[in-house]
């Protein structure tokens, strides 16, 4: 055994981590070559095209009666073969309805996708996915078009709610996960939007350009994580265009990256609206166009695709294999063998599973003076603003939950898409008051900042509630409105004991920061909200949460501090060039040598704990860590253990990957050792005209950290140059 930078390298003690994709069964991919060739021409062609559920303006598409009302997407089935329809719902944090006041259906909504990912808890993702791929399979759904991985390029992405973060192996294990916990169901879970549909203004003209290398060690890598993880029946493919190609035509993303090099077995569908051609969307791998007669300006599909077929344009072997993805998506996640039932839901219990995800993914900040917890007796209160006694905020478009009980802060001016901001009525007051007693609690609505911080400087403790809504179509700013702006600077100056509550998207700057004792990011809460941020204000649990995105100080410390795209002329094309390649995030920062406000990884906990111990070991491409952690204090806490790698020839300035990590739950006083394993493919680079992922055969650091930006023990472990047989 050798000893290296004071740590003991010894044998291995098996593989590295990653697992390929798994492929169906051979009793599944036979019982498809016996339905496939019972189908007729016509029958395939509409098992490849997808329709709306609603009629829309301007088109006279009328929906099926078999569809499900102000849903996402119906396929027709086929009865004599026993192939239901596809009935297609969103998405990532529950069962969504379009928007439609009269019909919508009302269900449990999980906290954020980018809160799921602050968890940093595959555990807790899977159950987070389970529940509410139960919720759609009760509502009579076997597509659930979750399953949202791109990566936050940009931390003004309006969709970044609907992510996981900034971090490709983070993304894909917390995404995986939850794609697992909805196929759970026996219905199929949808990867999206493949790929690179990195911002929403332009969403359907840009073009984000970037070279292969770079999108395969960020962006395809988050993708190919969730799939290995969750083996998703689905992908959807995005509306931009890389490279100049449409996502939904790009022979190389879906043919020969996604279906070749990973060995995707299922099918590729198109985003509604995403699809332009139909021989080069159908050469390209597209399997199935979404939406078309009404989303699409034709039907690109169908009856064309057909035409294409006879005269030889698209092979027939084409059209079959897309059918036959299609079909072994349902016969391999269960749809064919169990249909959704529609039945009953426990909202009782899906709420609890809601408010245990955003226990643990509500991010402490900033705690000067061990504000937090706040111990209950003879405390007064003021809370502040952000609706807080109606309910929490949740993000909007596609994706948005119409919650049970109603939008709590209903908005009647009919906002076409993205609709106006749903509330979830899980109001923190109510919550606040049950801890302290009414007396001890005052509400304001925070429109007035002299009136709050008039109540503030009556109140022992006060607590700002500040919103930011995001939603699919439009980008943010990193910017609290004004009004927020001046009400939290007004009740600081009153109150010196003010905490900040933020209920955003992401990532937001913060001018008053030194003004304020304590800062919560809660995200957007969902249906448990107003439980669970007041469980974390009053130490009931710990406050767990990591931060699975930087937050920069200002627009300038990104690599486009201004947003790409001509807002004046927002129908016409552009390019965005992603001159930071796989440097996304905190590798952006790392390698311009800039400091965030918050770094990527980052979070407050109540208790104290020791790394006490920490050892790598190093055999062939499999690198291990062994990290033991001891709960120092009282309480019982959670640690996340984080593993970074870094290594001197990685790829566009890349300082430092996140290459592990373990969401640890330790009762007071106790200890925990986990052994995280490396993926190689983090050591790797990916190597272009070989196509394969090479480790260059170097000595790499492998750090153990509590944030990116403080490493607590780090190992220098000499690497043999290789080629991983993954791709
Ligand atoms: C969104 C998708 C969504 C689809 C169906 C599109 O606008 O980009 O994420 O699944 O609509 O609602």
């Amino acid at each position: 055994m050798r000893r290296l930078g004071g740590l003991a390298l010894g044998a291995a003690l098996g593989i590295g981590a990653w697992a390929p994709v798994p492929q169906p069964s051979a009793a599944d991919q036979s019982w498809v070559s016996t339905t496939l060739r019972a189908m007729t021409q016509a029958e395939k062609l509409s098992l490849v095209t997808g329709q709306f559920t609603r009629r829309f303006p301007g088109r006279d598409f009328v929906p099926s009666p078999e569809a499900h009302a102000d849903s996402a997407g119906y396929v027709p089935g086929i009865p004599r073969l026993h192939v239901p329809p596809l009935w297609e719902t969103d998405a990532g944090i529950g069962v969504a309805s379009q928007v439609d006041a009269s019909t919508r259906r009302q269900r449990t909504a999980l906290p954020s996708g980018l809160a799921t990912a602050a968890t940093w808890n595959s555990a807790l993702a899977f159950k987070a996915g389970a529940m509410i791929g139960a919720e759609a399979r009760a509502s009579g759904f076997d597509v659930m078009l979750a399953g949202g991985v791109n990566l936050a390029r940009d931390p003004r992405n309006g969709r970044n709610f609907e992510y996981a973060g900034e971090d490709p192996w983070l993304a894909g294990t917390v995404v995986g996960a939850e794609i697992a916990g909805i196929q759970s169901n026996q219905i199929i879970a949808t990867t999206k939007h493949f790929a690179l549909n990195d911002q929403e203004f332009g969403r359907t003209v840009l073009s984000a350009d970037i070279n292969e290398v770079s999108a395969r060690e960020s962006d395809l890598l988050a993708f190919s994580l969730a799939i290995e993880n969750g083996n998703p029946g689905a992908v959807m493919c995005a509306y931009n265009r890389i490279n100049l190609v449409y996502a939904c035509q790009n022979d190389w993303l879906l043919t020969q990256v996604l279906k070749t090099a990973w060995h995707y077995p299922f099918f590729v569908m198109s985003d509604w609206g995403a699809v332009h051609a139909t021989t080069a969307s159908a050469l390209a791998g597209l399997d199935q166009e979404s939406a078309a007669a009404s989303f699409d300006t034709e039907v690109y599909f169908g009856e064309a695709l057909g035409r294409a077929v006879a005269t030889g344009e698209v092979p027939q072997p084409r059209l079959d294999d897309m059918a036959r993805r299609i079909l072994l998506a349902m016969k391999a996640k269960g749809v064919i063998d169990h249909p959704p039932t529609p039945g009953p839901i426990d909202f009782a219990a899906h709420e609890r599973i809601a408010q245990t995800d955003e226990e643990s993914a509500i991010v402490l900040l900033k705690n000067a003076k061990g504000l937090l917890p706040l111990r209950g007796r003879g405390l007064t209160v003021a809370v502040i603003g952000g609706h807080a006694d109606a309910g929490v905020l949740s993000g909007g478009g596609s994706a948005a939950v119409y919650p049970r009980g109603g939008n709590a802060v209903p908005d009647r001016s009919n906002v076409p898409f993205p609709g106006s901001p749903i509330y979830d009525p899980s109001p923190p007051l109510r919550f606040i008051m049950r801890k302290l007693g009414k007396s001890a609690v005052r509400y304001d609505e925070g429109t007035n900042p002299d009136a709050a911080a008039q109540l503030a400087a009556n109140s022992k403790v006060a607590i700002v509630f500040a919103t930011q809504w995001s939603a699919e179509s439009r980008d943010n700013s990193l910017t609290l409105s004004d009004r927020q702006t001046a009400l939290i600077t007004a009740v600081a100056k009153a109150n010196p004991r003010t905490i900040v509550v933020l209920e955003t998207g992401g990532p937001v700057v913060m001018p008053w920061l030194k003004s304020v004792v304590a800062v919560l990011e809660a995200w957007y809460p969902g249906s448990g909200g107003g439980p669970a941020i007041t469980n974390v204000l009053f130490g009931d649990v710990d406050a767990a949460g990591r931060l699975p995105i930087s937050f920069p100080r200002s627009t300038a410390q990104l690599p486009r501090p201004i947003s790409p795209g001509d807002a004046k002329r927002p129908g016409a094309m552009f390019t965005i060039r992603y001159f930071e390649g796989a440097a996304v995030g905190y590798k952006w920062y790392d390698r311009t040598h800039q400091v965030p406000l918050f770094p990527f990884g980052f979070g407050l906990s109540y208790g104290r704990d020791a790394f006490f111990h920490y050892r790598v070991t190093v055999d062939h491409d499999a690198v291990r860590a062994q990290v033991g952690v001891r709960n120092l204090s009282f309480r019982p806490i959670i640690e996340i253990p984080q593993l970074y790698v870094s290594c001197p020839g990685f790829d566009d300035g890349v300082v430092w990957r996140l290459a592990g990590f373990a969401a640890l739950r330790l009762p007071p006083h106790s200890v925990r050792q986990v052994t995280i394993a490396v993926d190689p493919r983090l050591l790797a680079n990916f190597r272009s005209a070989s196509q394969v992922w090479q480790i260059d055969g170097e000595a790499c650091r492998v750090a153990l950290g509590r944030s990116e930006r403080n490493m607590v023990a780090t190992a220098t472990v000499p690497l043999a140059s290789m080629r991983l047989d993954v791709k």
